[in-house]
């Protein structure tokens, strides 16, 4: 939504979604929200004659409706002056789904708000139609697996645009590292101190967009990057509410948040954890690692059952014929051992002399190709982040 947004109308066949959406402008004075119970094809025509009138038109639609999708194309045919076009579609809407909405001519793609927990991949989120981008956590089995390493480099990698075409928008993206105590995403990223978090725990104010826009480093390729701090912070400094209005603001303004967690399980890594569309744990198939790893998934899913956990085995090329022991372990995890990373010190070392994510320091290593691998494969996931990127 732009500052000049002034009039939106609503076309929704279920009322909860209208209501959703008018609710989340209802604080807003300068903005008029009108809402029709009605699918875009049911409206037959009015819409055309809607477009004249509002600022922006935002319709519910089922990618799978024929009816809905004409009704799109004749809406777009009539477009007149400056109306924006939002259409919000299930979450589990494939990437190809998407691209036939912005092929027919929508400005915007957006998941669906819903008033609950979506179970499974792509959930939805409530709340203001802004990005709604999608959270991704990084946890570790130990300590020194590389964790940080996957935090990092995937959000470089989704920065950069790994696996879009050079015509494609780049997506947004933020990386906040959570790891308050021994953060060092701050060095592998040779960024200069930055004392934000530490500010925000001592003194306990609730963090909103301003603040984060402040804040936060801009690397080159766009990426906004939250260190954690160089002074020492108590580790229960920070309250659960500072965090999870931290998210709910990045998730608005970007494509994909992502977050280096700490390896303590601290009362305000919860906001992270409900508000995760994916958790990445970084291990290896050691017994003691794997032990952990179930550990940590019980602990993550124990109140988040929807919650999709992902193995990252690090230190490991992806094996051909997985092994007994592989086997084993993904047994032992009830999980797909998905994402591999190979054991490449050379491309690791260079990376942290320079303080560059791999993408520049060593983009053709084994490491640097598993990365870019490690975010197509999360774009292609979580892809209700993925309609429609930075303008
Ligand atoms: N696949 C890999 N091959 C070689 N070295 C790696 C690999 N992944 C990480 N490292 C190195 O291991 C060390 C610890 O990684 P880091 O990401 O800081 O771990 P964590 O955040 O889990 O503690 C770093 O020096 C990093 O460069
Ligand atoms: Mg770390």
């Amino acid at each position: 939504m732009t500052d000049a947004a002034k009039s939106l109308l609503v076309i929704a066949p279920e009322p909860r979604v209208s209501e959703a959406i008018a609710a989340s402008f209802a604080g807003d004075a300068g903005i008029r929200v009108d809402r029709r119970t009605a699918t875009l094809a049911g409206l037959n025509g009015h819409a055309v004659e809607a477009m004249a009138t509002y600022d922006v038109i935002l319709f519910q639609t089922d990618p799978n409706d024929e009816a809905d999708l004409a009704a799109v194309r004749d809406l777009v045919a009539h477009r007149r002056g400056q109306t924006k076009l939002v259409a919000l579609a299930d979450g589990a809407i494939s990437l190809a789904q998407a691209r036939a909405l912005t092929d027919a001519g929508v400005d915007e793609v957006l998941p669906l708000p819903t008033d609950g927990r979506t179970a499974g991949k792509g959930r939805a989120h409530a709340g203001a139609p802004g990005r709604a981008g999608r959270i991704i956590a990084v946890a570790q089995a130990r300590g020194g697996i590389g964790s940080t390493t996957v935090a990092v480099n995937l959000a470089d990698q989704l920065a950069t645009g790994a696996g879009l075409k050079r015509s494609d928008p780049r997506p947004k993206v933020a990386l906040v590292d959570l790891d308050l105590q021994f953060g060092t995403v701050g060095s592998f990223l040779d960024l200069a101190e930055q004392d934000t978090l530490l500010k925000l725990a001592m003194d306990g104010t609730i963090p909103d967009a301003t603040f984060l826009d402040q804040s936060m480093a801009s690397l080159p390729n766009g990426l906004a990057v939250l260190a954690a701090p160089a002074r020492f912070a108590p580790l229960d400094a920070l309250r659960p509410e500072q965090v999870a209005a931290m998210l709910d603001c990045l998730r608005q303004s970007c494509d994909f948040v992502v977050v280096d967690l700490p390896r303590a399980l601290v009362g305000w890594i919860e906001p992270v954890i409900e508000r995760a569309d994916e958790m990445l744990i970084v291990t290896d198939i050691s017994v003691p690692s794997i032990r952990h790893c179930r550990r940590l998934i019980d602990f993550l899913t124990q109140d988040n059952p929807a919650l999709p956990v992902e193995i990252v085995v690090n230190h490991q090329r992806k094996p051909l014929f997985r092994s007994k022991l592989q086997r084993e372990a993904a047994k032992a995890l009830d999980r797909r051992l998905d994402h591999w990373l190979p054991h490449d010190p050379r491309a690791a070392s260079v990376a942290a002399d320079r303080g560059q994510p791999l993408s520049q320091s060593a983009p053709r290593s084994a490491l640097g190709k598993a990365m870019r691998a490690l975010a197509r494969a999360t774009r292609a996931t979580l892809p209700a982040a993925a309609q429609k990127y930075a303008k």
